[in-house]
């Protein structure tokens, strides 16, 4: 799946020569990724990021991606490690750690917010990662945002853990098998 159309708009991936010029959504430390940091990310091979960009090239909204993995340090303790792999796996499937992707960084430029953008992408992901036989991936993963969580909800994430309830972000996460039911 390399671009999708959506709305006069194409989700790509960035390329490594094409610098994103101004993005705009309200979150300064957002902001300065995609335009200052997110080449050198990719070229690292630390993330990667697609963006959501207009016919006329104007980029209104990204998301930027890693592996990740859930597992036992996530937790509080083995009880509540036990407790998610009960829910999520038979015996036979009880391993160490669970393959995922991080959703790092996303966001919508600020005049295009409510426009189903963001879960745009976050299908985007889904579709990508669930048609995906390359390697296995269970799970997506987010540092979410208090402002944001009930964005993620609506989007069929769940929280991780409780501990965090209180905390500035909170891991949530996506089970890629919910929309395999
Ligand atoms: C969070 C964000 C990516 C959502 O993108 P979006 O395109 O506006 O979201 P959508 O239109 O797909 O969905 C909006 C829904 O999420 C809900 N929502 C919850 N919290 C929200 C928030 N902080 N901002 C926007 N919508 C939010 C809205 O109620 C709306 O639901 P509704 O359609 O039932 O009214 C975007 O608002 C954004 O860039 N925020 C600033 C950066 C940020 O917080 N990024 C997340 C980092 S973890």
């Amino acid at each position: 799946m390399d671009t999708l159309q959506h709305n006069n708009h194409t989700v790509r991936k960035l390329r490594k020569t094409s610098a994103v010029a101004s993005f705009d959504c309200g979150d300064n430390d957002l902001n300065d990724f995609i335009s200052n940091e997110s080449l050198d990310y990719q070229k690292a091979r630390l993330s990667v990021t697609y963006i959501y960009e207009s016919d006329l090239g104007h980029v209104d909204g990204y998301i930027s991606l890693a592996n990740d993995r859930i597992s036992l340090s996530d937790f509080e303790n083995k009880t509540d490690f036990n407790r998610f792999r009960k829910k999520r796996f038979p015996n036979a499937k009880r391993i160490k750690s669970y393959p995922a992707v991080k959703i790092c960084r996303l966001a919508v430029s600020r005049q295009m917010k409510g426009q189903s953008i963001g879960s745009h992408l976050i299908d985007y992901i889904k579709t990508m990662y669930l048609t995906n036989t390359t390697a296995g991936c269970r799970f997506i993963t987010v540092d979410a945002y208090r402002d944001a969580i009930p964005f993620y909800e609506k989007n069929g994430f769940v929280a991780l853990n409780t501990d965090d309830e209180d905390d500035v972000t909170r891991v949530l996460y996506f089970d890629l098998m919910d929309l395999e039911d």
